[in-house]
């Protein structure tokens, strides 16, 4: 699809996301877990802000993103929040905040929003969390969807392979997102499918579509920052573009500092009063 530049937005709304759509201009999204972050991503121009949940296997170094809870997500995402001006900041729902009960769900997603000042939430999931879904957007709360590999599910799935793969997958799959469409999403997140399957999904649902893993014809794109500004080593899935080597600046940078202390060189005169 040609993308289009489009007259800019003060405040990126769900409404404004909704036109991007429209237009054909492309919806650039990253994740952010902090306040200088966020800042920093929102003067570059990112339109949707996640507060992701992977900032359990990021920021907190836990193997999978089970052990976050939603007293941790409501912290990060308000230090994102006071970073913000334009972007859209959204919170992810952390495991089984919003799955035993959709009430539950549903009051979770109003504190979240209560207590952050973010602009929605985004939670994991299809069919099963559709009652969920409707209670909140019905409250008017924005919901963002997720389907595909989810990895609140690593468990049930045993690893972090593509989803959509089989034909029984990939109708699954499409039949969810006709479903959390008709729910009342204002967008749809797609992880690690194939690129021809997330097409035929952005193709059939009005709601913009933001990939992960899933190929260059969705409405928009997400990465988690710290994969694509290269801080995360632990591993880089084919589907990460690293912009920058953060990691590597870092430690040079740490490397010299402490090499000067050491040698006596830190501070100087002029750094001195
Ligand atoms: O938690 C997260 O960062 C996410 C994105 C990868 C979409 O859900």
């Amino acid at each position: 699809m040609k993308r289009q530049p489009t007259e800019e937005v003060r405040r990126v709304t769900t409404k404004a996301v909704a036109a991007f759509k429209e237009k054909g201009r492309a919806i650039a999204c990253l994740t952010a877990y902090d306040f200088l972050t966020a800042k920093l991503l929102d003067q570059a121009g990112v339109d949707i802000i996640l507060v992701g949940d992977s900032l359990g296997m990021v920021f907190q170094g836990h193997e999978t993103t089970l052990p976050v809870t939603l007293d941790e997500m409501i912290y990060h995402a308000k230090a994102v929040v006071r970073g913000v001006e334009r972007a859209m900041v959204i919170v992810d729902m952390p495991f089984m905040s919003y799955q035993a009960d959709a009430q539950e769900g549903f009051r979770n997603a109003g504190r979240i929003m209560k207590e952050t000042g973010a602009g929605g939430v985004k939670v994991e999931g299809g069919r099963e969390v559709t009652e969920m879904i409707r209670l909140t957007t019905g409250s008017g709360i924005p919901v963002m969807g997720h389907i595909g590999l989810m990895p609140q599910s690593i468990h049930r799935y045993g690893g972090y392979q593509p989803r959509g793969a089989t034909k029984e997958e990939a109708r699954r799959i499409l039949a969810d997102a006709r479903a959390l469409e008709e729910a009342g999403v204002f967008a749809i997140v797609l992880e690690k499918i194939p690129a021809a399957l997330a097409a035929r999904v952005t193709a059939s649902v009005k709601v913009p579509t933001i990939g992960i893993g899933a190929g260059p014809r969705c409405d928009g794109q997400i990465l988690v920052v710290s994969d694509m500004l290269g801080l995360y080593e632990e591993f880089r899935p084919r589907f990460v573009r690293r912009y920058a080597a953060l990691a590597d600046t870092i430690r040079t940078a740490v490397e010299t500092y402490v090499k000067n202390v050491r040698e006596g060189t830190f501070p100087s005169k002029q750094e001195s009063y």
